[in-house]
């Protein structure tokens, strides 16, 4: 199967991709990574606490069906993939106050800055996660481009609350999960940037 590199998340094919709301398990925490790709952090996050649910959303078709036939093959029922557009189809997927954490680890950094459009943290989005959060959820964002960690800093500061300090980065990751990139980035010692959000009670 033929997986491309990267796709352009406001080409026209992307807006309108056929979904209904997902049937989430009540009363499990959910879990959701935004550009899940091959959702090793999710399943990883399944092992680590078995009784949340856990989503990725990714904009590769084909990667989506690739870990859904990976968490089958291992079991996970409660790891599943959407092939959805994290910029516009949240709403779709989600009611509000549904989800106890967003996970936002190593968004594409769109270097060129005729590109810079492309890269999904915007204050939209930020609203949708806002909106989709229960009561007390959490946002948690890794990269280790640190342009790409400022700008997710600018648009989540003031909405919600800083769990390391105002204007502060985590100084680890608090979870045991690890995604793709950011095993990559511990093999050849890169520095990740993370920062963790919590909305109001
Ligand atoms: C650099 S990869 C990181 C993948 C994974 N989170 C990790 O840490 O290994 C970014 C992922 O986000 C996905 N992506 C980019 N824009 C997206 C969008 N608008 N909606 C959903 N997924 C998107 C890409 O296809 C890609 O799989």
């Amino acid at each position: 199967m033929r997986i491309r590199q990267h796709v352009n998340p406001l080409k026209s094919d992307f807006f309108g991709i056929p979904l209904a709301a997902l049937a989430l398990p009540a009363g499990a925490p959910v879990e959701v990574e935004l550009g899940s790709a091959e959702a090793w952090f999710l399943m990883d996050r399944a092992s680590e606490v078995p009784a949340g649910h856990y989503v990725g959303v990714e904009i590769r078709r084909e990667l989506a069906w690739a870990a859904n036939e990976e968490s089958a093959r291992r079991g996970l029922a409660n790891v599943q993939c959407v092939f959805a557009n994290m910029t516009v189809d949240l709403p779709r997927l989600f009611a509000p106050g549904s989800v106890t954490r967003f996970h936002l680890n190593f968004p594409d950094p769109w270097f060129k800055s005729r590109q810079h459009k492309r890269r999904v943290m915007s204050p939209s989005l930020v609203r949708d996660l806002q909106t989709l959060l229960a009561p007390g959820g959490e946002v948690h964002v890794a990269t280790d481009i640190f342009e790409l960690a400022l700008d997710a800093m600018a648009e989540l500061e003031s909405p919600l609350a800083n769990l390391a300090g105002p204007w502060t980065f985590l100084r680890q990751s608090p979870f045991q999960a690890r995604s793709r990139r950011e095993r990559q980035c511990h093999d050849e010692g890169t520095r990740i940037w993370r920062m963790a959000y919590r909305c109001a009670e």
